[in-house]
């Protein structure tokens, strides 16, 4: 959640600061309404639309141009090929129907699976002719986004350890960080990091248990995460804790390269895959390799205790990067600056869905003119798009947790978004026109499993 509203901040803060020209994209906006002899790309998710003026702007990327819009009254119109959507606001109930064989709709969403778990599943993956998820396997990977670069991970020298083996020893610090304020979780965290605390000494700063004050209320406001004081603050500790919200491949944030830019280890749960995006083979301590809280905590222990075991961990601090799969992947990466409106993710991934419309208009085109030429193949996603595990417990046995606890809300929500997808599959497919009807698919559905 918190990351989403970051990006619609950014855009604000953008708007506010940038009302001439000298902020118009690389990819040039003009302003147009009324038709259009070009294809038209549809926000249906208007609010993350990456034009600043009226609703409609003409883009030249690539391979042609298009009119991007948020008008939801385009969507009758023939020219009407592409609609985008914003997987965390992705609502089925308000889906653009009738679904036209002609609309190809497109998916973003680099958030947590657990903001809506609707795109966890294959039938909803299928609908999306384009995907930009987190998944390194969808067509425009976002995966590392919270990498704003090889030199921010780097740069900046981490606290030295004869400063933090002093901090531990004399002010008491613990060897390892905990700040957290989002407690229930589609992951369950809290419940293994509660038993882990049994065997190793835990701060833990935010609301989720919280055992520790922060030294002064100024860096209480600077629980935004992004603030110098912040950094500074946590760069002092050996370890971090960084578990994600929910469990996914290739689903990773900030949680995990914070640390390595501040130059603490990462204690890491979250993508099994996340070694493949470290900078080197030993930068991280995957929670998954230890059968139980008490092995991580004995582990966690023997490298605090041992100084040339736990420099090891902050080699890629001198010797650079060297993982080669990263390497080549910050290089050709399909987007560039974090500036909205200069090549950032939201208006590239635009510009990608502008250019797969064209690239088949003009393959049908050819084909219609020549039926020599083979009309273009379907294109759609699949599972491993963004497919994601139902949310499990943490830690122990699901049959020993309580139902009335609130974690059981997610998997809850997980079956429930299935049930939506198989609906509206099939709402599509009788041609349905009116979203709204989600609900009466449902119970239909359930009525027909009953018998
Ligand atoms: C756009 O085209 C539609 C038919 O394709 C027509 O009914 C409408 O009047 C046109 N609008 C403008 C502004 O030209
Ligand atoms: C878009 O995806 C659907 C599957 O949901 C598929 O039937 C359709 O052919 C695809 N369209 C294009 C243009 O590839």
């Amino acid at each position: 959640m918190a990351d989403y509203v970051y990006v619609l901040l950014l855009f604000a803060v953008q708007v506010l600061a940038n009302s001439d020209d000298s902020f118009l994209p690389k990819v040039k906006t003009v302003f147009s309404s009324g038709n259009s002899s070009v294809p038209i790309v549809l926000w249906w998710t208007g609010s993350l639309f990456p034009h600043f003026q009226g609703d409609s702007a003409t883009i030249n990327c690539g391979r042609g141009s298009c009119l991007a819009t948020k008008d939801k009254g385009k969507l009758q119109n023939p020219m009407t090929r592409g609609i985008i959507f914003y997987g965390t606001d992705f609502r089925a109930d308000e889906s653009p129907l009738p679904r036209q064989p002609h609309h190809e709709w497109a998916l973003l969403h680099e958030e947590s699976p657990m903001n809506n778990y609707i795109l966890s599943h294959n039938p909803t993956m299928r609908m999306f002719n384009h995907t930009a998820t987190f998944r390194r396997e969808s067509d425009f990977p976002l995966t590392s986004l919270p990498i704003q670069s090889l030199d921010h991970l780097t740069a900046r020298k981490p606290v030295p350890l004869t400063e933090k083996n002093r901090l531990r020893d004399s002010e008491g610090l613990a060897s390892v960080l905990y700040v957290q304020s989002h407690c229930n979780v589609a992951s369950d965290r809290d419940r293994y990091v509660k038993e882990l605390m049994k065997y190793i000494k835990i701060d833990s700063y935010g609301e989720c248990l919280n055992n520790k004050k922060l030294p002064n209320e100024e860096l209480e406001d600077t629980l935004t995460m992004h603030h110098p004081d912040f950094l500074t603050f946590i760069s002092r500790y050996k370890f971090h804790l960084a578990f994600e919200n929910a469990i996914c491949d290739d689903y990773m944030t900030e949680k995990l390269f914070r640390p390595l830019h501040v130059g603490s280890v990462p204690i890491y749960w979250g993508s099994s895959k996340a070694r493949d995006w470290m900078p080197n083979d030993q930068s991280i301590i995957m929670m998954e390799d230890f059968e139980s809280p008490q092995k991580l905590a004995e582990f966690i222990t023997a490298v605090d205790q041992d100084d040339e075991e736990y420099l090891k961990y902050l080699k890629f601090k001198e010797e650079g990067v060297t993982n080669q799969f990263l390497i080549d992947h910050m290089m050709n990466r399909m987007w560039h600056d974090d500036e909205v409106g200069n090549g950032d993710f939201i208006t590239s991934f635009e510009c990608y869905v502008c250019d797969k419309v064209n690239e088949r208009m003009e393959a049908e085109s050819r084909h219609n003119e020549d039926p020599t030429f083979p009309s273009p193949v379907p294109h759609f996603g699949s599972y491993n798009h963004m497919g994601c595990p139902a949310p499990d417990v943490s830690y122990g046995d699901r049959s020993d947790v309580s139902v009335t606890e609130d974690f059981y809300m997610w998997p809850e929500d997980f079956w429930q978004s299935f049930e939506q997808a198989m609906a509206l599959q099939q709402m599509i497919k009788v041609g349905e026109k009116d979203a709204s009807k989600l609900f009466d698919y449902m119970r239909e559905m359930r009525k027909k499993k009953r018998h």
